[in-house]
């Protein structure tokens, strides 16, 4: 697996994340504290919620609102801070959807038809699938590029994506005639170890939609459920091993040494020198122990939040003035460019 680490000063980061209605474990070490790292390094960061995305699937519009309230009020929780970062709905920019109209018009349906990720939503029956959910990866490249952004911090499966959104931006300038209007954005990948599987099963990715509720950390559990889920984790019967080219193929013990490294800001390797020839009878209880530690403050700091939504529309109104003041005059000249009115 090859990291993409090339993010290597202030430039402009945009990333987004669906409003899924309830934030885990994975969300938070696989995303969440990587964009307050970019915060920190002084670049200007655009965080959104794509609530444009999560109506490509059934969904209740009724508890829209409030789970975009819930997205914002995690990424504030986990340490994005608003007054640095702009912290906004999608749906409240509307150069996104202007421009992914463009940008549909730019790919081509061979570009389309190879992104597995419409593959695995759409599932078996993809007549049946919404038309948007097989453009979402051109509202994405919308979502990126309206902002000109340089660096977008995302997982693994998410490169296809961004392979796109470089292709879009790329075939709209030579269309255009406009050679060095949009960045070739990269993506921003964090190593492996931060990727955080499934509780239950190491070779899936820990996921909102996972029935089993024992398979992922929710930051609204309390230290109980933690632990509790800590203990019930799949594992195997063999201590850790003393290094970790010595682990052979065992994808949960993996997780939990991955999750303890990024809880903890270390290294697998560094994990693996501490706990090596212990059984998990010993491990999971330390590792019960840093979990609550490290996030009790942020599911603290969430439920402050969602409890105040007055307070998260004020957040979410200003960062989306501050999302418009950048994104209207890329649109603007877009819109010149393709000869549109107005
Ligand atoms: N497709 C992304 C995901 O499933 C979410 C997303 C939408 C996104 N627009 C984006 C991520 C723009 C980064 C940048 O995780």
């Amino acid at each position: 697996m090859t990291d993409i680490q090339t993010y290597s000063g202030p430039q402009r980061i945009l990333s987004g994340m669906q409003p899924t209605g309830g934030l885990h474990l994975g969300n938070y070490l696989g995303a969440l504290v990587n964009w307050v790292k970019l915060q920190e390094s002084g670049a200007e960061c655009f965080y959104c919620v794509v609530d444009m995305h999560a109506i490509t699937m059934p969904h209740a519009a009724a508890e829209l609102p409030d789970k975009v309230r819930g997205a914002a009020a995690a990424y504030i929780a986990s340490g994005v801070d608003p007054e640095k970062s702009a912290v906004f709905a999608q749906s409240a920019v509307p150069a996104h959807a202007e421009l992914a109209w463009i940008f549909q018009c730019v790919a081509r349906l061979g570009w389309l038809e190879r992104m597995t990720q419409f593959k695995d939503k759409a599932g078996k029956d993809k007549e049946r699938a919404s038309v948007g959910l097989f453009t979402y990866p051109v509202l994405q490249a919308a979502d990126i590029l309206v902002y000109k952004a340089t660096h977008v911090p995302v997982g693994e499966d998410q490169k296809q994506h961004l392979e796109l959104s470089r292709d879009i931006a790329a075939r709209f300038m030579r269309d255009y005639d406009c050679e060095g209007f949009f960045p070739l954005p990269d993506p921003y990948i964090q190593g492996a170890g931060t990727r955080i599987m499934s509780l239950k099963d190491g070779s899936k990715k820990m996921s909102k939609s996972d029935p089993s509720d024992l398979s992922r950390i929710n930051l609204s559990d309390d230290a109980d459920t933690i632990a509790r889920k800590i203990k019930k984790a799949k594992t195997d019967p063999e201590p850790l091993p003393g290094s970790l080219e010595d682990m052979g193929d065992r994808p949960e013990a993996l997780n939990l040494v991955g999750i303890y490294a990024a809880l903890e800001g270390s290294t697998a390797e560094k994990v693996i020198s501490e706990f090596g020839g212990q059984g998990f009878g010993a491990f999971k209880p330390k590792l019960a122990e840093l979990a609550v530690e490290r996030l009790s403050p942020v599911a603290n700091e969430y439920a402050r939040l969602i409890a105040d939504p007055a307070e998260m529309d004020r957040i979410l109104t200003k960062g989306a003035e501050r999302a418009r003041a950048i994104a209207d005059p890329v649109i603007k000249e877009v819109k010149a460019r393709v000869g549109f009115w107005g």
